[in-house]
């Protein structure tokens, strides 16, 4: 007889490059200030790789990782399965979740690589979810993390996007857990790929940023940096995170008063706040750290529950809602009843 099993969030950890760069800094090398910068963002400052250092996607997600993994009391090689999500993996291929692996001597379990952008943390947490679910495995390391300072043109040029991407990662352990009523209830995942090029990068990776390759790199070849239409991404954000929260909540009878807390992917403050103001959210309902450490992508969820856990603002029985949207286009979210 197959018997259903749950899974629930064991230990959380993160882990941000020390280099903090301030909205001041930014300032000195494009035509951006402080002031435009937290009006239209949030963001007041965020962390960067120093590029003299051996740091990566891969590196930064272990130290997550192994944080995570401490906190839930399971050791290395009591993991089934790696579930990594990037967008800035280290290299094309292999994916990181198999550097993760090498760097923490973990043996030959099974490791899978995420590319869902903004989403993919909860891509992730959705993929883990279901092979617990099943039985298949029982502790999953789900780990998001990000290296986008390197490609970021921090010029003038770049404005638009450069002042809101930061680096850093989050790491969840998801274990089987028995009680069907608690632990993650739903997830909630959706794509769009006609938007695909609308917030995308068609160019390097982020080991060898082409202006290191080619000498006839052309820095006015938008192909070479990640290009956003702005407004559109934002307009269609703040209508896809409010469709999938509605979703989660429908899936599960409940209403926005049930929710405990809101983790939105730390896209753009004015998304969260339009999103909190629509479902009627207190500001103890919602959690936002992106005035410390900007866009990180995949790792903006991670981080932003793990503080928040830190923080002793999640606690057992809490209907936790996490939502995202971004680069796909894609979008989802998950409900958790704490354990
Ligand atoms: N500093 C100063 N001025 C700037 C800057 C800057 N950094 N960037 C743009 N401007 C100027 C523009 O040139 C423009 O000037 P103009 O009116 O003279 O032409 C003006 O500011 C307004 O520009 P907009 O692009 O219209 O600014 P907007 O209010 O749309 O804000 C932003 C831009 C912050 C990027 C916003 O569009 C946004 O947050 N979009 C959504 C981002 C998002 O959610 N991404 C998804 C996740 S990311 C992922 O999945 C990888």
């Amino acid at each position: 007889m197959i018997k259903n099993f749950t899974s629930k969030v064991a230990g959380l950890g993160k882990y941000v490059p020390e280099k903090i760069v301030t909205n001041d800094d930014l300032s000195r090398l494009m035509d951006t200030s402080h002031d435009w910068i937290v009006e239209r963002t949030g963001i007041k400052e965020r962390r960067f790789i120093d590029k003299n250092s051996d740091e990566g996607t891969a590196s930064m997600g272990v130290k997550a990782a192994e944080q995570a993994l401490e906190r839930a009391g399971i050791s290395k090689d009591d993991v089934d399965l790696i579930v990594f999500a990037t967008l800035s993996p280290d290299y094309y291929f292999p994916g990181s979740g198999v550097l993760v692996q090498d760097l923490m001597g973990i043996g030959t379990c099974p490791a899978l690589d995420v590319r869902n952008q903004c989403s993919g943390f909860i891509y992730a947490l959705s993929v883990a979810d279901q092979y617990i679910r099943t039985g298949t495995y029982k502790n999953v390391l789900v780990i998001g993390s990000e290296y986008q300072s390197g490609g970021l043109d921090l010029t003038t040029r770049g404005r638009t996007v450069s002042v809101i991407f930061g680096d850093g990662a989050g790491a969840a352990v998801l274990t089987r857990h028995d009680n069907l009523d608690e632990g993650i209830r739903s997830s909630h995942l959706h794509s769009e790929g006609k938007h695909a090029e609308e917030l995308a990068i068609l160019g390097p990776t982020t080991k060898k940023w082409v202006h290191e390759l080619f000498e006839d790199y052309d820095p006015d070849d938008k192909d070479y940096h990640p290009y956003m239409n702005g407004q559109l991404v934002f307009k269609n954000a703040v209508v896809r995170f409010s469709e999938v929260i509605h979703e989660a909540l429908a899936k599960n009878g409940m209403t926005p008063s049930d929710i405990d807390m809101l983790i939105p992917h730390q896209a753009n403050l004015r998304i969260a706040q339009f999103v909190q103001k629509k479902f009627g959210l207190s500001d103890k309902q919602v959690y936002n750290n992106i005035m410390r450490y900007g866009n990180t992508t995949a790792a903006s969820i991670p981080i932003a529950l793990c503080e928040a856990w830190e923080e002793g603002l999640i606690n057992k029985g809490d209907n936790v809602v996490l939502a995202a949207f971004g680069s796909g286009f894609t979008w989802g979210s998950s409900l958790i009843k704490w354990v």
